[in-house]
This record gives C-alpha cells, sequence and structure tokens, in this order.
C-alpha cells in the first residue's frame, strides 16, 4: 500500500529531509583533496544529531555509518573509512535523517578539486536526469514515468543506467513502497496521488549499466571501472505538481516544465 501522507505527517518528513539537505550543503563545504571519507562521514553525524535526528542509515541491515559516501566506480553503498580523497575524484554523499517518526533521504556528488570533462559531463547528465524526474511527478502520471524520463535522458548521452537500485516511498520507514526505477515506460507502475512521498534517485554510469557488490556486501560498483554518479530527492506529491523536500529552502516544482530547480 503507499501511503497518503496528512499534512502533519508531511511536515515531519519535510523536518528530517531539510537535515539531510544542511548535511549535503556541510559536505558540499568540507569535500576537499587530503579528506578522508570517516572523517567526512563523522561531520555528517554530528550535524545530524545537532538537528536532533539520527542517522537513518547506522543500524540499517547492519550498516555501520551515518552516510555512504561512494567514490568514482563506485556506484552507491560504499561505506566510509582510511581512504583519502584525491584532487578529481567524484564522490557520492548519500545520508538519510530520522526525526520524530519520519525520514528523509537525499544523495548529491560532488567533484573533489578539478574532474575530468568526462565527470563534469556525467555529473551534469545524472543532475538532468532528476530534474527531469521530478518533473514528470504530478497526480495522475505514473510511476514509470519518472524512469522513463531518466532513462531517456541517460540514454541519449550514452551513459548506462543501473537496474539494480530503485527509488522508494519514504515516511516511517526509509523504504517504502512504492518502488521508483529510474528505467521503464511511463504507463507503468502506479498511479500517484496528491500526499504520496517518494525518493528519487537515479544512478548514472559513464560506461555499461552493469554493476557488481564487493565482498563486503555493501559496495556496489560498476562492472567495466567506469565513473558513476548518483542524485537523489526526497519528493512529495501535491496537488499541481510537486515539492521537493530535500533542500534549504522550500521548492516547488509546478507543471511547467521550465518552473523547476532540481
Ligand atoms: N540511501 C539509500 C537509499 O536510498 C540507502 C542507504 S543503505 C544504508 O536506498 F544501509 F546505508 F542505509
Ligand atoms: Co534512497
Amino acid at each position: 500500500m503507499i501511503r497518503i501522507r496528512r499534512p502533519d505527517e508531511v511536515a515531519k518528513i519535510r523536518a528530517s529531509a531539510r537535515i539531510v539537505a544542511e548535511a549535503l550543503d556541510l559536505s558540499s563545504r568540507l569535500v576537499r583533496p587530503g579528506l578522508t571519507t570517516r572523517e567526512l562521514d563523522q561531520k555528517i553525524e554530528e550535524l545530524i544529531r545537532s538537528r536532533g535526528a539520527t542517522p537513518s542509515f547506522i543500524g540499517y541491515h547492519g550498516y555501520p555509518a551515518a552516510s555512504c559516501l561512494s567514490v568514482n566506480a563506485q556506484v552507491v553503498h560504499a561505506i566510509p573509512g582510511d581512504y583519502v580523497l584525491r584532487e578529481g575524484d567524484i564522490i557520492g554523499v548519500d545520508v538519510g535523517a530520522y526525526k520524530a517518526g519520519y525520514h528523509g533521504d537525499g544523495a548529491f556528488t560532488f567533484p573533489v578539486g578539478e574532474v575530468s570533462a568526462d565527470a563534469r559531463r556525467l555529473m551534469e547528465v545524472t543532475r538532468e536526469c532528476l530534474r527531469l524526474a521530478i518533473e514528470a511527478v504530478r497526480p495522475g502520471n505514473r510511476v514509470g514515468a519518472i524512469g522513463h524520463a531518466v532513462q531517456t535522458h541517460a540514454e541519449k548521452h550514452g551513459f548506462g543506467v543501473v537496474r539494480e537500485l530503485v527509488g522508494h516511498g519514504i515516511g516511517e520507514r526509509m523504504h517504502e513502497e512504492p518502488q521508483v526505477p529510474n528505467y521503464g515506460r511511463p504507463d507503468s507502475g502506479p498511479t500517484l496521488r496528491p500526499g504520496m512521498v517518494i525518493a528519487i534517485e537515479p544512478m548514472i554510469n559513464l560506461g555499461t549499466h552493469e554493476v557488481e557488490t564487493l565482498e563486503d556486501e555493501w559496495t556496489v560498483v560498476t562492472r567495466d571501472g567506469s565513473l558513476s554518479a548518483h542524485y537523489e530527492h526526497t519528493v512529495l506529491v501535491t496537488e499541481t505538481g510537486s515539492e521537493i523536500l530535500t533542500v534549504l529552502d522550500r521548492a516547488v516544482v509546478d507543471e511547467s516544465p521550465l518552473g523547476s530547480r532540481g
């Protein structure tokens, strides 16, 4: 069952999602050559706790950290550790916050210093995929419209769309119905209704779409070793379109294709 959230529930998800946005904003200022992923994770955890929230990821199926910090060919779910960021890396920062019974979830991929033209293009196209996906969110559209928007844009640029991991409904649990794939037909999946809250998270590879999981049973990497980018917003379906909740200030996406901020 896909939950339709009451306004008081939306307010709580919005509050958690804003903390996620704060953590990503902090990350954008901290990411630099020489920083270890463990140090970044500790700062993220401190920020989340300082806002009276708990990191959603800690303890999730035994996950040991507050964030997933995925560098270069790591797609998602890489565990923070001793890795020292280097000029030219790209790092996907994925954060969840839980407060007053509700989760928010978001991710952003940052360049470390100067990065290659390929890396910049991949990040740009993946952000565009998320923006186009959010523009497909409006009552009456089906969940497949979201994945269709992502897949069409990514494949137009020759990039691979990760199939094994999907976006998701979010609320009292981090992962709820519906699944939100980043591929598919617009006339597939459940119909979006005002009050639904979903996390949309395209994962796009410079090369093949194929991925594999490392022996740590968490880190997902591209099979061909190519770069991968990941952006995620928690999004409310409104009467007229959508509202991005993982933002520092309120962002409304209406029916106009130009009226959005990804
Ligand atoms: N943010 C991820 C998602 O969107 C979940 C991270 S997995 C965890 O599905 F184990 F780290 F929590
Ligand atoms: Co998510």
